[in-house]
């Protein structure tokens, strides 16, 4: 296992994912952590993340010093290796030019983690700090034109700092000089796979569940359908599964989540139609940030009343993922975890007592897939765009009623089977239709019409926090504009939405 110290970098989930890659588990950890902790871990390597502080400055992070007695190879990146060179007895002063981009990097010494890898390479820079004197034990490996020390190591204590970052595709022989750390330094093995995982996490579920029932919230999303296949592996029938039926959810939705799960899956499944409850609370309702505490607060009321018909039951199942947890312990928490707590619709009872299994908690959204894959989930939901706890009632704007749900499942149901057709659906992040309850005019046979507009929206995204809008082909878009005012009765005008994020948001409330 490889422990990450997080010291802020924008880069530091990339570290993990590529440590993974390589078949090796790794966590990451804030600077907070002890070295009796790390001790108690007992990792085979540490790696130290960059940053954005400059180590002179008060209050930079920095993580107890005596990991560096332990024993344990050592590898610092950007501001890790300049926080190393600081600890251990260096100097770190501001760099007379900020270095950004891409370098040519010379190397000097093509052992230890640079083994196997040409005198000149390409390396990604971001850092307004340079280390100015080494520690005693270290000496220079690599360096750029305007970095002296761009790489150093102390082979006999197997610590290495590299001022660029590996981790990026920038740095094309990046990969390689990670795999030198993880297999010729650390001597760790490929024992990471999703096979594994699986096997592990069934001993580790059955080991704290014991004979006790546990509940879990299924919305037919990819993370609570890959968490209710794996328990349902690991316990069977002590685990049920809710579904709330909200009236919200897209074309065929339900239908497939039943069918899934009750008859294929053979998963114990209670099914709550609340189609009603939902449309009556919303009725009237225009305001965005109402309509999601509405549904939010539904969905837990809904949630608490059939789990209490259930005898026995102690734990409460999430699809929590990795990401999840990494940004809620950040020491920066940023700007992004509190837009993204917003987005929280559709959280779970906290005052339930019930204790939480969050199996998932350790992966990525890219390894929840493979799992999902070898628990036998099709590509089709594997898949599966993002879609918003609060569903359509967002994509409505202004208030929903079921004639309005009832066009926009129609519309949106022929831009999804378009964009697959195409091929596009796994490119973009998501692809969806937006009803806009505006009448205008148009003509349709002989006769003048006066009805609804639907908006097409369609963004490319790494993680939701941007997004781009999708430069989708000008004759599928027609296609779709085509089919929409053909065949579903009530839209006589299709729009494309031209705006990215920021300034706009994705969904359209
Ligand atoms: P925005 O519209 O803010 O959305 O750019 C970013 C991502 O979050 C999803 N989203 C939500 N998810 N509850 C959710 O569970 C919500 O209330 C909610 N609002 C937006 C959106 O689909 C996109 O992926």
């Amino acid at each position: 296992m490889i422990l990450i110290i997080d010291f802020g970098s924008q880069y530091n989930q990339l570290i993990a994912r590529r440590v993974r890659e390589h078949r090796v588990y790794c966590r990451i950890e804030p600077p907070r952590i002890s070295s009796a902790e790390i001790k108690a871990l007992s990792p085979d390597g540490i790696i130290l993340s960059g940053g954005p502080a400059s180590i002179y400055e008060e209050n930079s992070p920095r993580v107890d010093i005596e990991i560096f007695d332990l024993g344990i190879p050592i590898l610092g990146i950007c501001y890790g290796m300049q926080y190393m060179a600081d600890a251990l007895g260096g100097e770190v002063k501001r760099a007379k030019k900020r270095e950004y981009g891409l370098a040519e990097l010379r190397i000097k010494d093509a052992t230890g983690i640079f083994y196997g890898i040409e005198e000149k390479t390409k390396c990604w820079m971001s850092h307004g700090d340079t280390v100015s004197s080494l520690p005693r034990g270290f000496k220079v490996t690599a360096s750029t034109a305007g970095t002296g020390v761009a790489a150093t190591e102390n082979p006999a204590k197997r610590f290495y700092g590299l001022q660029f970052h590996p981790e990026v595709a920038h740095t094309p022989k990046g990969k390689t000089m990670l795999k030198n750390f993880l297999f010729a330094t650390c001597g760790c093995r490929k024992t990471w796979t999703m096979k594994s995982f699986i096997k592990e996490s069934i001993q580790e579920v059955r080991c704290l569940v014991g004979d006790k029932k546990v509940i879990l919230g299924l919305s037919g999303g990819v993370d609570s359908s890959v968490t209710a296949l794996l328990l349902h592996r690991a316990i069977g029938k002590q685990l049920t599964c809710i579904f709330i039926d909200n009236g919200l959810l897209r074309q065929g939705e339900t239908e497939q989540v039943k069918l899934l799960f009750k008859k294929y899956f053979k998963v114990n499944l209670r099914f709550v139609s609340a189609r009603r409850k939902f449309l009556n609370l919303l009725k009237g309702v225009v305001d965005p940030e109402k309509k999601r505490k509405i549904i939010g607060r539904t969905f837990i009321e809904v949630f608490e009343k059939e789990a209490r018909k259930l005898q026995g039951v102690e734990f409460l199942a999430q699809g929590t993922l990795y990401p999840d947890i990494i940004e809620s312990m950040s020491a920066f928490g940023g700007p992004s975890a509190v837009i993204k707590s917003h987005h929280n619709v559709g959280g779970l009872p906290k005052n339930m007592k019930l204790k939480l299994i969050e199996p998932l908690k350790h992966l990525f959204k890219d390894e929840v897939r493979v799992l999902g894959k070898e628990l036998g989930l099709s590509e089709g939901l594997i898949w599966r765009q993002p879609f918003p706890g609060p569903g359509l009632a967002v994509r409505i704007i202004s208030d929903v009623t079921q004639a309005r749900l009832s066009i926009l499942r129609k519309a949106d149901a022929i831009l999804i089977e378009e964009i697959k057709e195409n091929g596009l659906y796994k490119k973009l992040w998501q692809s969806f239709a937006v009803l806009l309850p505006l009448k205008s005019v148009g003509i349709m046979g002989d006769k003048r019409t006066y009805e609804y507009i639907a908006a097409i929206r369609a963004v490319t995204s790494a993680d939701a926090m941007t997004a781009d809008w999708a430069r989708l082909p000008h004759s599928l878009l027609g296609r779709i504009s085509n089919r929409i005012i053909n065949e579903v009765r009530g839209v006589n005008r299709v729009v494309y939405d031209i705006s990215s994020k920021p300034p706009s948001t994705i969904e359209w409330e």
